[in-house]
């Protein structure tokens, strides 16, 4: 499938942000720890949501989703700690299906987790964390398999903040014998998300948000009601989309400390950026200015924004570099920026943007999933029409986005052939 679009127009208006996708998986996967009835609302309607709920559903999780947005889960009769269908190889927090399962029964048996190609992804921490806590750590036909015969509290050191352990080793930990603490803990909105859905169930987790998590391990969780919180990157994305377009839009449903970071970058570049209180307005501006970027973990400016930034800075007045510290693949989006024009260069982990002020359509291809939605805010900044090939991977991630867009002015749909496209320009002219 593809995006077509015309691009040139600045978008204007109001947007809704969804509730967040990274969160969301996280929080869904303790749901299963309970054998009660646990809630979730404000769930993102995507599609690694809807892969995640059924990957459940084949190990025996009773799924009922009495809305778009709503998820009722039952992990009362899960019938199989073994997790490795099609479904669970598609998405990246398959993993928290180890942490869960090894916390609730004490055995677990997961595919290697997939996700976007953006880097070699190890989860060497998780499994240092598994082992602390007591489990055996074995690998076959490319399942990881955890097994213990009770699993205890344990004093585990990350050796960098990562997001997955972090939210993995609380979900063991959750259910573990005694008191375990992580430090050097990743800070991210979701850790602190899974953190409180975990405790709303009964646990007892203290600190999430900082870089000492303490947990006090409980025999059991029960159910819950639970209401993700928006996302982050998606209410990122459309500030930028202001910013990228020169346009006026107002980011509604976020929580404006999440977005500290980017409104500092954009600040930084000349634009506007007004706190409303659960809404946040960016005001492009006809030009604006290069600057500098480092990708860190948060409070830091978000790895996944930075596909963002580049198209951001490919506008910019100047040369601005970006340099990316969490993934050593997160550059693929440049070559096919290249394609609009863009004049940059990659040296390993940092990219150097010598801005132009203007982009050119052309075909790309999305390498993946925030890289995806970079290049459709860049072609709609771009003269003339652009198609951004592979969408899948923006739908994994996105609730709607062309839908979003149009309702901001854009003139962009989905395509999946060249009649398709062809229809688009005549109607568009
Ligand atoms: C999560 C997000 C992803 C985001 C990333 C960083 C989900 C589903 N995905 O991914 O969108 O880009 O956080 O904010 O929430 N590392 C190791 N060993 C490990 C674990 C991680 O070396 O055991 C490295 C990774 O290769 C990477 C860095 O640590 O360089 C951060 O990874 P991590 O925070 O774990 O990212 P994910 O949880 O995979």
């Amino acid at each position: 499938m593809k995006y077509v679009m015309k691009g040139g127009i600045p978008l204007v208006g109001e947007v809704t942000v969804s509730g967040a996708k990274n969160a969301a998986l996280g929080v869904l996967t303790a749901a299963i720890m309970a054998d009660e009835t646990v809630t979730v609302e404000n769930l993102p309607d995507v599609m690694d949501i809807k892969v995640l709920l059924s990957a459940f559903e084949e190990i025996g999780v009773a799924v009922e989703r009495p809305s778009r947005h709503k998820a009722r889960l039952n992990g009362a009769n899960i019938f199989s700690a073994c997790a490795d269908s099609d479904n669970m190889k598609k998405i990246r927090a398959s993993y928290y299906l180890l942490g869960a399962l090894l916390g609730k029964y004490h055995h677990a048996e997961v595919a290697l987790p997939g996700g976007c190609n953006i880097g070699t992804r190890p989860i060497d921490q998780h499994l240092k964390g598994f082992r602390l806590l007591g489990a055996d750590v074995s690998m076959k036909d490319g399942k990881v398999i955890l097994d213990a015969r009770e699993l205890h509290g344990a004093h585990i050191y990350l050796d960098m903040a990562s997001v997955g352990a972090t939210i993995n080793l609380m979900l063991a930990a959750a259910m573990a014998k005694g008191n375990t603490i992580i430090e050097n803990a990743a800070k991210e909105p979701h850790i602190v998300d899974v953190a409180n859905m975990l405790n709303s169930m009964g646990a007892s987790i203290k600190g999430a948000g900082m870089d000492v998590i303490r947990i006090k391990g409980v025999d059991r969780l029960h159910g819950s009601e639970y209401m993700i919180i928006p996302d982050q990157i998606e209410a990122g994305t459309f500030m930028m989309a202001a910013a990228i377009t020169r346009g006026d839009i107002l980011v509604r449903n976020i929580i404006p400390q999440h977005m500290d970071a980017i409104s500092a970058k954009l600040i930084e570049m000349g634009c506007e950026v007004t706190e409303l209180g659960s809404a946040i307005r960016v005001t492009g501006k006809p030009n604006f200015y290069a600057c500098n970027v480092k990708t860190l973990p948060y409070p830091g400016f978000p790895t996944d924004m930075q596909p963002l930034m580049g198209v951001c800075l490919s506008l910019a007045e100047g040369t601005g570099i970006i340099t990316e510290s969490i993934y050593e693949n997160r550059f693929k989006y440049v070559d096919e920026l290249a394609k609009m024009g863009v004049d940059a260069e990659v040296r390993g982990t940092v990219a150097v943007f010598k801005g132009s002020g203007i982009l050119r359509g052309a075909e790309v291809n999305a390498p993946d999933l925030r890289a995806g939605a970079a290049l459709v805010l860049a072609g709609l900044a771009a003269d003339g029409y652009s198609v951004v090939n592979n969408i899948e991977y923006v739908l994994r991630g996105y609730e709607d986005f062309d839908g979003k867009l149009r309702e901001l002015g854009a003139e962009i749909a989905v395509a999946e052939d060249d009649r398709d496209i062809h229809k688009f320009k005549m109607r568009v002219g």
